[in-house]
Formats: structure tokens, C-alpha cells, sequence
């Protein structure tokens, strides 16, 4: 039998590794005292059983996945329904009547192990379903994560999850370019001087105020959003500057660069939340298309 081990979301693989052996344990010793006693059709009935808890069993844990914690309880009706569906099994077998008070009691013995097994599986779980502490983020948090709340704005989790990560790009790139306008703002010189300092400031607000929102509409998906500049750095396509560009030329050059990339960035958001069905994320990136658009056009009419 393969074991239960899972990488989910609500754990590490080696808690669910811990159930598997336990509950691997606790079949296999049933199933040995069934086959000492020579008992052959009530073996064969038993292998029937730990198939039927198996399968409940990684049922379960998909449906805790998928379903998030408020379901352990339907973990142990589903494991409940394994056995329910064994004990009909092992009705119809023949030769099971002979022995049928002892294997009753053998299952009852089997049932308890198996729950104890399973209250092992749930107090492993729920201190890793709570929603993660502000600490525990602050130092784990790169790309959005999952905040543990559980909500229906009427996306699918998994789509929800894969805007809010297409997301964190983007206001990564956003803020990039957003420090990188104000890096130009305040050191732009030549004659040019003033017109260039009054775009990038018109540049550095709006980028700042649409860092906002996209970190809010992260969080109205459900997830914590990035927001140290490690994990900025880590998810931006925009590259922060090494060094200051000699002139306002080499400025304009590299914020046009930045501008496109934004643009593309925005696009491919675009495609996850029209796929997604997530018309709100949809809709803020028709705007940001249309800042990145007229700001390529403005800086390339200033080279
Ligand atoms: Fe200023």
C-alpha cells in the first residue's frame, strides 16, 4: 500500500506521512490476526476493507484540501463510509456468518484504531490551518499566499490563486518602476529639467496609488500580498537601477523599457483573470494598460 503522504497547503507532507504509518500500522495488525487465525475469507474480506479505508482515506485529505479545515469532520464521515461500505462487503461474503460475532468485534477494534489515527491526522492539521500569524509572514512572505480565510466571491480557489500570483508580479513591477520614477524625479538635470521632473511625478502617483490597489485586490482574493522590497526584487520584471543613467536620454530610455514591460505584465494578468472570470481584476487592467500606453508614447515623444 502507498502511504498517505500529501504536500498540501495545510501542512507538511510528513504529518500526513505520520497518519499514513499509523493507520498503515493498525490495518496491517488486523489483517495478520485475521490471517493467524486462519480465518482465510475474512482475510480476503479485510484486504477488501483496507482498500475501501484506503481510498476514503486519500479522499479525505483531497476534500480537506480542496475544502479547507471547516470539513475535518467530513474526513471522518468519509473514512466512517469506508467502513460502512466494508462491513456491506463482508456481508455478502461467503463463509462470513460463520464467524461473524468475532469479526464484528475484530472491527470494532479496528474501527477505534483507525479513529484514533485519524484524531492523530486532525491534531496535526488544525494548528496548520489557523491563517498565519503577521510574524510568520513578514518572514515567509515572497509571492501571495493563500490567508486562510474562507471566502465565495464566486471564483474558484484555484483561479483565485492564480490571479493573486499573476498580481503580485505586476505590483512588484509597479513598484520597481514606481522607485525608479522617483530616482529620475529627483536627480533628473539638463534642460529638459522641469517638463521631465513634472511627468515623472505624474508618473511616480499614479504608479503608487495603482501599487495600492493591486495589493488590495490581492487581498480580496484571499491572499497576503508581498510587500518587502526582497520579495519586489524577487517577482519584478522591471530590474531596480544599479546606478544613476548619465542623462535624462539614458532616463527616458530605461523608463520606456520599464513601461513596456509593465504593459506586458498587465496583458498576461489580463489573460489569467479573463480566464479566471475575474472581471474586477480584469477591468483594473484595462487601466493599467492604458497609464503604461500613454506613458511609452509621452517619454518616447520626449527622446
Ligand atoms: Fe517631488
Amino acid at each position: 500500500m502507498t502511504t498517505l503522504g500529501m504536500d498540501t497547503q495545510y501542512g507538511k507532507s510528513s504529518d500526513f506521512d505520520a497518519f499514513a504509518v499509523s493507520l498503515n500500522r493498525c490495518l496491517k495488525r488486523h489483517a495478520h490476526a485475521f490471517e493467524d487465525e486462519g480465518i482465510a475469507c475474512d482475510f480476503k474480506a479485510i484486504v477488501k476493507w483496507t482498500d475501501a479505508v484506503y481510498a476514503g482515506s486519500v479522499g479525505a485529505l483531497e476534500a480537506l484540501e480542496e475544502y479547507g479545515p471547516e470539513n475535518l469532520s467530513n474526513l471522518k464521515d468519509r473514512i466512517f463510509l469506508a467502513f460502512e461500505e466494508q462491513q456491506r462487503a463482508s456481508a455478502e461474503f461467503p463463509g462470513a456468518n460463520k464467524s461473524e460475532d468475532r469479526q464484528q468485534d475484530r472491527y470494532a477494534v479496528a474501527y477505534r484504531d483507525v479513529s484514533n489515527a485519524l484524531d492523530q491526522l486532525i491534531k496535526a492539521v488544525i494548528p496548520l490551518t489557523q491563517a498565519p500569524t503577521i510574524g510568520e509572514v513578514q518572514m515567509k512572505l515572497v509571492a501571495p499566499k493563500d490567508d486562510g480565510q474562507k471566502i465565495d466571491v464566486g471564483i474558484k480557489k484555484e483561479s483565485r490563486s492564480n490571479v493573486a500570483q499573476a498580481l503580485g508580479a505586476m505590483l512588484a513591477s509597479t513598484y520597481t518602476l514606481y522607485v525608479k520614477s522617483l530616482f529620475y524625479h529627483w536627480n533628473v538635470t539638463g534642460p529638459q529639467f522641469h517638463g521631465l521632473h513634472v511627468l515623472f511625478e505624474d508618473h511616480y502617483q499614479n504608479l503608487h496609488e495603482a501599487g495600492d490597489e493591486l495589493a488590495e485586490r490581492i487581498r480580496a482574493l484571499g491572499h497576503f500580498t508581498p510587500g518587502t522590497l526582497e520579495s519586489f526584487a524577487a517577482l519584478s520584471v522591471v530590474k531596480d537601477d544599479e546606478k544613476l543613467p548619465k542623462d535624462a536620454k539614458g532616463m527616458l530610455l530605461n523608463l520606456k523599457e520599464a513601461h513596456e514591460l509593465c504593459a506586458g505584465e498587465a496583458r498576461r494578468v489580463l489573460e489569467v483573470a479573463e480566464e479566471a472570470g475575474d472581471e474586477v481584476t480584469a477591468d483594473m487592467m484595462v487601466d493599467r494598460m492604458r497609464f503604461h500606453d500613454e506613458s511609452i508614447w509621452m517619454l518616447s515623444a520626449s527622446l
